[in-house]
């Protein structure tokens, strides 16, 4: 096994409250074991273009709390071809690095995967994205943040909603996952939770909503993933003004607003967490998996198996949420 000695760390895909967490725990957890440590930047793009930067322990000082990432990040097309992955390896070896930590999600994953099969170069990984869609983690970096972004705008909006008697159709992130939308759903309190998970009859969502006005409900909430099956917040709303226009409705995109922020406990402890677990994964010569923690657990995951595996919802959560805002 090659001796480690110097590694890089770099954010990749969407970024998410605690990215900048991790970076400084795999900074910090090199440093303490006698390795270099060199930030890339702006994700893959910056492994190609040949964006290195050495960082010092100082380089990480107060950055726990902030939301965002130091390294910039990016989604790279050029590294989904062989001739940017190619000139990323040759950056690699030109600055000497034997060993990476990738911060990120699906994409992130996917592209160490492969390049780790092109190369034969150590990567590690660590689920950031506030999405939650990654099988081997219970939760992803910036997930808790995100789901606390969206309960503070739902009681916001529940204010207005309340004092005018409408329906809101609040629209969360989540790519092709319903799990913010699910959890920020239940900690709001909404009325309804339309996911890319289940089916949503609009008839049966009609039926939900009448009901609960017919028990003097006079105001809701209803939380739809940008990913859902019935459209976004925009089109659902129209869907239910068509059938029910006495119904007062208003649409809310919270969008990227999701994605900033100081990162919270949780999630700059799970980052911390993680990242210095990425970096003991390297030295004990382990490499193409993603670190998570499940069940209170560190977990190691291989990539493919992180990015395919489906992470089921869970259903029991759903049906409770129904019946707790019923
Ligand atoms: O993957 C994180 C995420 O925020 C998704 O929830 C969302 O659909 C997407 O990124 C938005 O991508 P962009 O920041 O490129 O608009």
């Amino acid at each position: 096994m090659k001796e480690i000695k110097r590694i890089g760390v770099l954010t990749s895909g969407g970024d998410s409250p605690g990215m900048n967490a991790c970076i400084r725990a795999v900074v910090r957890t090199g440093i303490f074991n006698g390795l270099e440590v060199y930030g890339i930047k702006r994700g893959y793009n910056g492994l190609i273009h040949d964006e290195f930067i050495a960082l010092e322990s100082h380089s990480v000082s107060n950055i726990i709390q902030r939301g965002g990432t130091i390294l910039k990040t990016a989604r790279s097309m050029e590294f989904m071809e062989y001739d940017g992955r190619k000139k990323a390896y040759e950056n690699l070896k030109r600055h000497g690095l034997d060993g990476l930590v990738v911060i990120g999600g699906n994409g992130t994953f996917t592209g160490a995967d492969l390049f780790i099969h092109e190369f034969d170069f150590p990567i590690m990984g660590t689920p950031g994205t506030i999405d939650n869609d990654l099988y081997g983690t219970d939760m992803t970096i910036g997930y808790d943040t995100a789901l606390n972004t969206v309960m503070e705008a739902v009681d916001k909006i529940r204010d207005t909603a309340d004092s005018h008697n409408r329906l809101f159709f609040i629209e969360v992130m989540g790519r092709d996952a319903g799990f913010i939308a699910l959890r920020s759903g239940i900690a709001g309190g909404a009325e309804a939770i339309l996911i890319p998970e289940t089916i949503t009859y609009i008839d049966e969502l009609i039926e939900m909503l009448e009901t609960g006005f017919r028990k003097n409900k006079q105001s809701g909430i209803i939380i739809v993933a940008e990913g859902d099956d019935l459209g976004g917040a925009i089109e659902v709303a129209k869907k239910v003004k068509d059938k029910m226009p006495y119904f007062d409705t208003r649409v809310t995109i919270l969008g990227h607003i999701q994605r900033g922020g100081s990162p919270s406990s949780y999630d700059r402890i799970l980052a911390s967490t993680l990242g210095f677990m990425a970096v003991n994964a390297l030295l004990a010569g382990r490499r193409g998996e993603m670190v998570g923690m499940v069940n209170k657990k560190v977990v190691y995951t291989p990539f493919d198996k992180a990015i395919k595996h489906h992470k089921e919802i869970n259903q029991e959560m759903l049906k409770m949420a129904r019946i707790l805002s019923s």
